[in-house]
């Protein structure tokens, strides 16, 4: 079956052709910014200029047309209010022009889907780690169950408010992942676990101090942060290896394509006997090709959504989803 995917629920507009599970294209159009952060306005004006040209290219690489898509598949829920209801509008627009079934699923577990299906693991857990997300994920009596999670922001949210502060515009990671490669001294910082939970408020507090007092080196502010976030992370996502008796680790979203923390993932895994595989970093970050995969996984266990289900939802959580695939 060809499936068109279509992600729109932030910075970054994607479309997708899968074949059954073949990717065949992915294209993406990412909003950027040298200050500030994702202003609403500023990401529908980047993806309404953008949008046309992103599907026509996917087909293209395809060598598709839109006669050929047998099912439209789009990012339903979570994330910006607005950037939902255009990428939904534009989903149900091609189903109804074309006459093709249309399916809505949820971002979050489509970067797991889509982790399952590149990595070939079965069962993992997966350490969901995004820019407004950061969740311990495993599948758990027929849903994907949060094990822990941040009680603020998500890690890519703090590592770009981070950049902010330093300067580095929006995305920060990749650039924060290069200047932590030049730092040499370890600079202590606050370690907040608790239990399962993270959560980085008040380490931004003691940072901007930090960067306030021109005491500090950059670049060794960048690897105390990775060293520090990282290792939260790590903690969490072995307890939570241990807890579910699960064998195999995944990262999704868009911090996992950090290298520094994909190696002690893979460290830790490998001390207790368990399996990491990183995944493309295309992959790690949002996609169109996820949705294509999820969405194809819902339709071919509960079938197509009736056009008045494909409202969006800004805030359906990742145990609420039905997953009736597994
Ligand atoms: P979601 O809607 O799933 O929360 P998102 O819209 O935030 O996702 P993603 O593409 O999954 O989008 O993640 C983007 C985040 O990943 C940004 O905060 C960005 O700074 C961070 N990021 C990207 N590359 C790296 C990297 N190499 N190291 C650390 N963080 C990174
Ligand atoms: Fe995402």
């Amino acid at each position: 079956m060809i499936v068109l995917g279509l992600e729109s629920t932030a910075h970054t507009f994607g479309a997708s052709i899968m074949d059954n599970n073949k990717i065949i294209s992915s294209e993406n159009a990412m909003f950027t910014t040298e200050e500030g952060g994702m202003i609403p306005k500023l990401i529908i004006e980047h993806h309404l200029e953008n949008f046309d040209k992103v599907i026509r290219t996917a087909l293209k690489n395809a060598g598709k047309s839109m006669k050929d898509v047998e099912l439209v598949s789009f990012s339903q829920s979570p994330g910006i209010g607005s950037v939902l209801q255009l990428g939904a509008v534009i989903a149900r627009s091609l189903a109804l022009k074309n006459k093709i079934p249309i399916i809505g699923v949820n971002h979050c577990v489509a970067h797991l889907e889509i982790a399952r299906l590149l990595t070939g693991f079965e069962d993992p857990v997966m350490l969901y780690v995004s820019g407004a997300n950061t969740q311990i994920i495993a599948f758990q009596e027929g849903k994907y169950r949060v094990f822990g999670e941040t009680l603020d922001m998500g890690a890519g949210n703090f590592i770009d408010h981070f950049g902010r502060l330093i300067g580095l515009g929006f995305p920060a990671g990749k650039k924060i992942e290069e200047s932590a490669l030049k730092g040499k001294n370890f600079v202590e910082l606050p370690y907040n676990v608790k239990g399962m939970d993270v959560n980085f408020g008040g380490l931004y507090t003691n940072l901007k101090q930090k960067i306030e007092s021109k005491q500090y080196n950059i670049n060794d502010l960048c690897y105390s942060v990775q060293e520090t976030v990282f290792a939260e992370l790590v903690e969490i996502s072995e307890r939570a290896l241990a807890h579910c008796s699960k064998k195999e680790l995944v990262v999704a979203g868009g911090v996992g394509c950090n290298k520094r923390l994909q190696e002690m993932c893979r460290i830790m895994c490998k001390e207790r006997g368990a399996k990491f595989k990183p995944l493309p970093a295309e992959y790690a970050a949002d996609n169109a090709a996820m949705i294509a995969w999820t969405g194809l996984l819902k339709y071919d266990s509960s079938g197509a959504d009736k056009m008045e289900d494909t409202i969006i939802n800004q805030r359906t959580r990742t145990e609420e989803v039905e997953v009736a695939w597994r």
